[in-house]
């Protein structure tokens, strides 16, 4: 089949790569020329584990081009995989998808089948398919079916190869038997529903995840005040099936492109039909806050960060991405700088990012020991793998006054019961 993807970001990539990977016949479209050729030369734009060597081995059935004329004309199948931001009111710029409408109804010469990967509000599906008819220009069929993405940055390969469910949202039977063909070779539960609930299912199950979020974030900050511990209190909660184990890790709350942006979207949606959906509003509200516990913490320690020495373990939304979007570092670090500290930055991968919005007045480190030498306190803001194996010791030989903040639990308190570390971490007693 030919298919044509339209964005090269985290969705369009990583589908069109894995489209191709089973045979597909994939040309990814981008309005970015280099990024284009970036491709071109089989280096992908974005930090992704796996997705490099997977579009090595898949290259003879991929092509990049900015040339959407070419692409769409006489493409089978059209995903739509580029952004939908935040707009100022909480609500989805759907501006990119519109323009790709547009041109997939100026230039498609045979029927095709548009689906719509991008996250996008209850409803908007119908509108894309009224515009595209209105706007296209020749004498064919174009259908237009909603198949919401379910990747994590950080496995988005395996989570599209071993998805945990396909859900194909259609209103005619024609697009459904064409996505259940793009598929077959994938080896997860397809469903196929109304377009209206595909679109309603991507974004319930996002602001889900969310919620659960805030909702052990707000237990872990309960623990910490009547003693109780959180790691065990959620390992207790786990073993119920009902529950389930993931997604109850509490810490400095939830960041990336994804949560943040579809709980405000939800929330705006429901306000817009003079409706509410306030435990959404109140995922938001609990977030927010979350971001600053480590802030409030340091507080404790020292009245003040005026030319304080602080280390900053980490700073993406999450380990196993350069993504900074809605990450906590994002609200921490300028706090720390207005407040006159001298911050040293230590990430794996996410510091060249940081660097080109925060270009001065931050020492960026290429190690852990490097970053917590002679620190008054050190943060941990992203559970990286290099920070949880990293000898606690070493906070005590290389620290100026050894107080860690840890807001994701990265380590077990035994670790740190016999030395004079400072350990103050998320929903659990500070140890010395
Ligand atoms: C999220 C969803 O998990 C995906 O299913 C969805 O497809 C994607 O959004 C999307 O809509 O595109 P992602 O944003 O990549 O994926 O990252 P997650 O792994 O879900 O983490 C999001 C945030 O929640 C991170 O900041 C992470 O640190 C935080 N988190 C996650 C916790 O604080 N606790 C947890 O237990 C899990």
């Amino acid at each position: 089949m030919k298919i044509a993807v339209a964005g090269t970001g985290y969705v369009g990539l990583v589908t069109g790569v894995c489209l191709a990977s089973k045979g597909h016949q994939v040309t990814c479209v981008d309005v970015d020329e280099k990024k284009v050729e970036k491709m071109k030369r089989g280096e992908t734009p974005i930090y992704e584990p796996g997705l490099q060597e997977l579009m090595a081995q898949s290259v003879k059935n991929l092509s990049f081009t900015t040339d959407y004329k070419e692409a769409y004309r006489d493409a089978d199948v059209i995903f739509i995989g580029v952004g939908t931001p935040e707009k100022y009111d909480g609500s989805a710029n759907l501006a990119y998808v519109y323009e790709v409408a547009k041109q997939i109804a100026q230039n498609a010469e045979k029927h095709c089948v548009v689906v719509l990967k991008s996250t996008v509000p209850i409803g908007t599906n119908d509108k894309i398919e009224s515009y595209i008819h209105d706007k296209q220009i020749n004498d064919v069929k174009i259908y237009v079916a909603s198949n919401p993405e379910f990747l994590s940055q950080g496995t988005a390969v395996h989570d599209t190869l071993h998805a945990s469910r396909i859900v194909i949202g259609v209103t005619e039977e024609y697009p459904a038997k064409v996505l259940q063909k793009v598929y077959e070779d994938f080896d997860a539960p397809k469903l196929v529903v109304e377009r209206r609930s595909a679109e309603m299912i991507k974004y319930a199950s996002n602001d889900f995840l969310a919620l659960k979020i805030s909702y052990i974030n707000e237990i872990a900050n309960l623990c910490e005040v009547v003693g109780a511990d959180i790691e065990e209190v959620t390992e207790g909660m786990g073993f119920d099936g009902r529950i389930g184990n993931r997604f109850l890790k509490a810490g400095i709350g939830y960041g990336g492109s994804c949560f943040p942006k579809d709980t405000k979207a939800l929330n705006w949606l429901a306000n817009f039909n003079d409706n509410e959906i306030r435990t959404i509003r109140a995922a938001i509200e609990v977030n927010e806050n979350q971001k600053f516990k480590l802030i409030k913490k340091a507080k404790k320690y020292y009245h003040d960060f005026l030319f304080l020495n602080v280390a900053i373990l980490g700073c993406t939304f999450k380990p196993g991405t350069d993504d900074l979007r809605e990450a906590p570092s994002l609200v921490n670090v300028p706090l720390l700088l207005e407040d006159g500290a001298h911050v040293r930055i230590w990430d794996p991968v996410g510091t060249a990012n940081f660097k080109k919005r925060f270009p001065d007045k931050i020492q960026y480190c290429d190690s852990i020991e490097q970053a917590i030498e002679g620190a008054d306190i050190c943060l941990i803001l992203t559970e990286w793998e290099s920070v949880k194996n990293f000898e606690v010791e070493k906070f005590q030989k290389l620290m100026k006054c050894p107080i860690v903040l840890d807001g994701r639990n990265c380590y077990s308190l035994s670790a740190f019961e016999n030395t004079k570390i400072t350990y103050d971490s998320i929903g659990r007693k500070t140890i010395n």
